[in-house]
């Protein structure tokens, strides 16, 4: 079938798909549209017949299993879908070999089963840690300077003139920021607050950031020797101690069993009373149903959220709460990101079906210009595969 644009389609079950490269001999079925052209380049260059579902809602399991059909060599999938044992074996059923989330975090995905079934796993980082930590910083000064209250109190027509008490937030400049996982993205947005605004930070997570303790350390330098106060650095022993001093508080962990609820009532009862809550990482990373009865009892409390407990429902009152900031899911949603993500997420399902080796670095850059390396840009269980690595075999760019 021909659509309106000229595309050929196709009906599977309850979605519809456009056919992209439809003499391509490989199948690579998308569940999702993306944006720009650069992902469909790298898989037409892998010679796949693309399949890109063009529905706009998330997919459950059933119709994904339907795109998938009785033949299929990989998958482009969504972080809003369960890539559970049963899926990755239809996947592997239908001859798949590859798949990538169109993410950076994976909790979506079974990853040991799917090492179990040989399918190498993609992902997409590098490309969104700065658009992410800047929606974070976003929230950050949306909450702490009232930004959303007084934006309605503006549309609802009620401003009335200056005042010496309207909208009183937080201060942000010299206080204490406490990051919760001090990973890219985590860093990035401390960075960015420290540099901009001379917070202090202390961090919390499983290992010491030797590169950010060394940022912070030569930034304080730097301060001092201007006559500016310089910024401090530490590592909390315990989250409880984070939690205590900071006057912003952000989630920068991944969503696993140790992390769910990690932000619950008890937690949230450590922290000051004024203090700011920022999540831009896992909705399930903070009981949502605790935090509503917090900015309730705690006015001077604010909340800045990117993701939700059970997307896209939010716990009954939360969005009712003035001292709570919601977007949905944004962080990663810029142009330019969103093109990158689409195409690392096509490299490494492309790379895979080609039998080309894995890329050894974190540094991702090189796939975002001409002359990528004849590499899979990210694979998250590619050793527990044994995948060769792009250096272990001396391979060249292509
Ligand atoms: C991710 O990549 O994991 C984000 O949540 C969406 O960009």
């Amino acid at each position: 079938m021909t659509g309106p644009q000229g595309n050929v389609t196709r009906s599977v079950g309850d979605a519809q798909c456009r056919i992209e490269n439809p003499g391509g001999y490989r199948r690579v079925v998308v569940t999702q549209d993306l944006p720009g052209r650069r992902w469909l380049d790298e898989l037409a260059a892998a010679d796949c017949r693309v399949e890109v579902c063009v529905e706009y809602r998330p997919l459950d399991a059933a119709s994904i299993r339907e795109l998938i059909g009785s033949r299929c060599d990989g998958v482009i999938g969504q972080l809003t879908e369960p890539w559970s044992e049963a899926l990755l074996r239809a996947l592997r059923d239908a001859g798949g070999a590859a798949y990538s989330n169109f993410a950076v975090g994976y909790d979506n995905v079974d990853v040991v089963a799917a090492t179990a079934l040989g399918i190498p796993v993609g992902n997409t980082p590098g490309v969104l840690t700065e658009t992410t930590a800047e929606m974070a910083v976003a929230l950050t000064f949306a909450a702490a300077r009232r930004i959303v209250e007084g934006s309605h109190y503006m549309a609802e027509g009620q401003f009335a003139g200056w005042l010496p008490t309207l909208f009183l937030g937080q201060r942000l400049y010299g206080g204490t920021l406490g990051i919760v996982g001090a990973g890219r993205i985590g860093s990035a947005y401390a960075r960015m607050l420290v540099e901009g605004h001379k917070m202090d930070l202390v961090y919390f997570g499983p290992h010491v950031n030797a590169d950010l303790e060394g940022f912070m350390a030569d930034y304080a330098a730097f301060l001092a020797a201007r006559g500016e106060r310089p910024v401090a650095c530490r590592r909390a022993a315990t989250l409880e101690e984070l939690l205590a001093t900071a006057d912003v508080v952000s989630i920068h962990a991944a969503l696993n069993d140790q992390t769910h609820h990690l932000i619950d009532a008890k937690r949230l009862a450590q922290m000051k009373d004024d203090a700011i809550l920022i999540n831009a990482s896992r909705g399930p990373l903070v009981d949502e149903a605790a935090l509503v009865e917090h900015c309730r009892a705690h006015p001077e409390f604010r909340a800045g959220l990117d993701v939700f407990e059970r997307e896209p429902a939010t716990a009954p009152g939360l969005l009712e709460l003035p001292n709570v900031v919601a977007v949905p899911h944004l962080g990663s949603a810029t142009g330019w990101t969103r093109e990158g993500m689409a195409a690392l997420a096509a490299c490494n399902v492309a790379a895979i079906l080609r039998g080309w080796p894995v890329w050894p670095s974190s540094d991702i850059m090189p796939f975002l210009a001409p002359g990528a390396p004849a590499a899979a840009p990210s694979i998250v269980n590619a050793r527990e595969l044994g995948l060769p690595m792009f250096d272990e075999l001396g391979t060249t760019t292509r």
